[in-house]
């Protein structure tokens, strides 16, 4: 079993890393492989809404980490998504990514284990944490939860480090992953059938 664990941040081994990373040390612990993958310091287009995707399953925009992205994700068992909190939302970058990455193309993440993890320096967690969740809940994917919600405050690594109580919702995080997958893959329970999907842009 595997989780891929997308830091969203500019910042390679920043804050958002050093959340993700005591989530990735629990999962380990629990014997799931994971994977960080940074989504880099480049530019990351925003979505411009062609639809090419709904028949090939990719963006066509191949010069940023998407794609990428999309084939890590469709090969792992769950997902973590960090992102560092910028003017009370998850940043840019990140939301262009996410945006891409769902798009048209959700279908193979449907009921794979996910949960959000933001860092800021004092406040807007809650609502970045929250527009992060609305990817998985759209997609059919079952949000983990842990003992608060999940966010660490800090500036740099050092200040991450010293909050305590936040380091300890990332590790519950990661155990809180680890039994999921692992009763998922016990139970093997068949996904349910799923209805032909209803699109209703209003109501008539
Ligand atoms: C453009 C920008 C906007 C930011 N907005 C916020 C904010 O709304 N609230 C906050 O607490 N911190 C804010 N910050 C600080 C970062 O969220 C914080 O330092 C975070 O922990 C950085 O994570 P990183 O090291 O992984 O990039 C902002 C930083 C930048 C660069």
């Amino acid at each position: 079993m595997n989780v891929l664990l997308i830091n969203g941040s500019p910042k390679k081994n920043g804050c958002t890393f050093t959340a993700l990373s005591e989530v990735a040390g629990n999962l380990e612990k629990h014997g799931i492989s994971t994977e960080i993958f940074h989504i880099g310091t480049r530019p990351i287009s925003g979505c411009i809404a062609c639809g090419k995707c709904a028949s090939t399953g990719l963006c066509i925009m191949k010069d940023d980490p998407v794609n990428d992205c999309i084939e890590r994700l469709k090969n792992a068992d769950g997902l973590i998504v960090g992102s560092p909190v910028y003017y009370a939302a998850p940043n840019a970058s990140v939301c262009a990514l996410l945006d891409r990455v769902f798009y048209y193309k959700s279908a193979p993440y449907r009921l794979k284990p996910a949960a959000a993890v933001v860092s800021c320096r004092r406040g807007g967690a809650s609502a970045a944490f929250d527009r992060l969740n609305k990817y998985f809940t759209i997609a059919q994917m079952p949000v983990v939860a842990s003992s608060y919600w999940n966010s660490v405050h800090g500036n740099t690594p050092e200040e991450t480090r010293q909050d305590a109580e936040g380091l300890q919702v990332m590790r519950t995080l990661g155990d809180n992953m680890a039994w999921l997958l692992k009763s998922i893959a016990a139970a093997n329970i068949p996904k349910p059938e799923q209805e032909t999907k209803i699109w209703t842009n209003f109501i008539r």
